[in-house]
């Protein structure tokens, strides 16, 4: 049988329902259900949270009011007390999911580990103990820097356990964005592992924090190492302990402290527009809920699934994906060290039919890259235990939609794209699977509760056909509560950029959207300087200013380029200090001093040297004529206002 070309598919506008064998099943079953419950949280969003607050979740002690909204500050569930490692492990230990997996790992090498809810508790206990133990108290923070292991999980729940806000930073970052984030962050305490499994390569976290602690991170009275990949380490008398030594003694035994619902859960850096990454806050209680029922309701989560999220827990995506969501919900995690590698493309298959995994979750430059190694890896699998698929992370090319609904859905599974950020601590736009018929390269519809718009610069809500600015108007309990130490930053970067005549406060998200005839939404892409390289959130400043730290370096502008696969690459516009000339061993050099202060997912692709950058009479770059130049473009628009007209054909007979 043929397939249907991604043209026809795109010119018929095709939907796809949901499968009528999977609605009957889903806990939201219909797009009628879907309405109810989208226009009864409209109505009265206060009561639609409390209710799902009050059924699904286990408080100590109740709310004494829903919601205090004083724009741009919010606090949801006043005066409730909840502890989030509570809900996530105890309240299932006395159900028949005491030994149910909480928790199926898998590392590169194959080696693997299955947590029971009984298990996991357990081993979080033991880790709440020995924080507190190390002097952890209530409201300390806590860095976690971890590869893919269950030890990542269990630090994060004890933390939460203990009321000690965590900050993970992802492995991937180097020591000197480890540092600034411990810094910034004031932490006590670092948790981290010898090292981590990296396309058959060991990661030497270790070595990294020892670096960060060197570069200065005074705060950090301990460090907690788990032994992973067993290369020889230096351990630091007195502050450096390892995890099984310690684990050793500890009771098993630590009741969770109630938490009041507005206690920082955790602090998660994230980039924007400046050089500096923002700490977005998040707290208890709506935190709790809103991931928990987010999870819940779009990937439709059952007793019976293995659900497989395949992010990082450095990321948002772990934190409410992999850890709190799932778990809240009593459900089974897979958790997975690895990547697709030379020695093993098709190793995710594996995991899915090892461990007969029923939902998938990644993002469309994964699947971009799967698509490029060729459908024999799947097809050589077992993958039928699959039925339901989700992307996230940036907008999703129709034909990697079509591919992955085709080659690894069989055609059967819904695809959820969910659109959310870090500062939205869960999904806002995404089908529910048995209720939402999908077009592909739309995230669909507001998640029952969220009021979405499409707004002009002015905030005002202009005609969605048209596009604009993708903007929320009502608060959720999932929100970003501030930026970490930088109240105001929060107001001007979320709530002060788009303002409204009327004054009313709305959320910007840093994306643009349009809406078709449906209704449904089409997230176009940042609109700010941040760019969105594999998936990964990168401000082009941040990496600006790690390339004017190189000695050899006057000047630079960053911007996007279109990629094949990782839909967007860098591209670094430098001017070289007066002596310096430019050749092949700088534009190296300068590629692996930002790998040096950011981390490999800054490394920029290309490094085009130029004499002059285009800038305006007053000085400022002008960054969309770069991004032509960058993706090969004619320049259109206005030039006029470019101070020296010259630069222009310099940087495209030079480039
Ligand atoms: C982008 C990741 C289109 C978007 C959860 C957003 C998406 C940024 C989608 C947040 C999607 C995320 N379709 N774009 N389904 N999901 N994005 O904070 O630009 O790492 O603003 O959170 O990713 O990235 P973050």
């Amino acid at each position: 049988m043929s397939q249907p070309t991604i043209e026809s598919i795109l010119q018929e506008k095709r939907l796809f329902p949901p499968p009528t064998e999977f609605a009957q099943k889903a806990h939201i079953k219909s797009i009628e259900e879907y309405k109810q419950l989208y226009e009864k949280a409209k109505a009265d969003p206060e009561a639609f949270w409390a209710e799902l607050a009050e059924t699904e979740l286990d408080w100590f002690q109740k709310w004494d009011k829903v919601l205090d909204w004083q724009p741009p500050f919010v606090k949801w569930f006043v005066n409730g007390k909840i502890n989030i490692s509570y809900n996530c492990l105890d309240r299932h230990l006395t159900t028949w999911r005491r030994n149910k997996a909480a928790l199926i790992w898998e590392g590169e090498p194959g080696d693997s580990r299955t947590l029971t809810y009984a298990q996991l508790h357990r081993e979080v206990c033991q880790m709440a103990n020995v924080f507190k133990q190390l002097g952890v108290k209530k409201g300390d923070r806590v860095g976690i820097y971890m590869p893919m292991i269950p030890e990542a999980a269990i630090a994060m729940l004890a933390c939460a356990r203990i009321g000690a806000p965590h900050t993970v930073v992802f492995g991937g970052f180097s020591a000197e964005a480890l540092k600034d984030r411990l810094v910034d962050a004031e932490a006590k305490l670092v948790v981290t592992a010898d090292g981590g499994w990296r396309k058959d390569a060991i990661v030497p976290l270790k070595e990294q924090v020892d670096k960060a602690l060197v570069a200065g991170a005074p705060t950090v009275e301990n460090v907690l190492v788990v032994k992973r990949t067993a290369q020889q380490i230096h351990m630091e008398p007195g502050r450096d302990h390892w995890w099984h030594d310690v684990q050793k003694g500890a009771s098993g035994e630590c009741p969770a402290e109630p938490m009041d619902s507005e206690d920082m859960l955790f602090i998660l850096y994230t980039s924007g527009t400046t050089g500096k990454p923002k700490g977005v806050v998040h707290t208890t209680g709506g935190y709790n809920l809103y991931t928990h029922v987010t999870n819940k309701w779009a990937f439709d989560l059952q007793d019976t699934d293995v659900y497989w999220c395949t992010a990082d827990v450095g990321w948002i995506t772990g934190h409410s994906y992999i850890v709190y969501g799932p778990l809240s919900n009593g459900a089974t995690s897979l958790m997975y060290e690895g990547a697709p590698r030379a020695s093993n493309p098709g190793c995710l298959w594996d995991v899915v039919e090892k461990y007969g995994v029923t939902i998938f979750y990644t993002a469309p430059t994964a699947i971009r890259a799967l698509m490029k190694m060729g459908e024999h890896h799947p097809n050589s699998r077992n993958l039928s235990s699959l039925r339901l698929l989700g992307t996230v992370g940036e907008p999703i090319n129709p034909e990697a939609w079509i591919w992955y609904n085709r080659v690894i859905g069989g055609d059967r599974c819904p695809i959820v794209d969910t659109w959310w950020q870090t500062e939205t601590g869960g999904f806002m736009i995404t089908p529910l699977p048995g209720a939402t018929s999908t077009k592909p390269g739309s995230a669909t519809l507001p998640f029952p509760g969220i009021i979405a718009d499409i707004v002009n610069q002015e905030g005002e809500s202009v005609d969605g056909n048209n596009g604009g600015y993708l903007v929320i108007k009502h608060p959720w309990p999932g929100m970003m509560r501030t930026v970490y130490g930088d109240d105001d930053r929060f107001r001007r970067t979320y709530w002060e950029y788009l303002r409204p005549k009327s004054g009313e406060y709305i959320y910007f998200a840093g994306d643009g959207a349009h809406k078709d005839d449906d209704g449904y939404f089409w997230v176009m892409g940042r609109v700010d300087d941040v760019i969105n390289v594999a998936g990964h959130r990168l401000g082009t400043m941040e990496v600006e200013s790690a390339l004017v730290s190189h000695p050899a370096v006057a000047e630079a502008a960053v911007v996007g380029k279109p990629d094949e696969v990782k839909g967007e690459d860098i591209v670094a516009f430098v001017t070289l200090e007066g002596d310096r000339e430019p050749n092949e061993d700088l534009e190296k050099e300068l590629k692996q001093h930002v790998v040096q202060e950011i981390g490999a997912i800054a490394r920029p692709g290309d490094i085009r040297f130029t004499e002059d950058l285009p800038k305006t009479r007053s000085g400022k770059i002008m960054r969309r004529l770069l991004r032509s130049l960058a993706a090969g473009q004619e320049i259109a628009g206005d030039t006029s206002t470019l101070q020296d007209r010259s630069v222009l054909d310099k940087l495209r007979g030079g480039a």
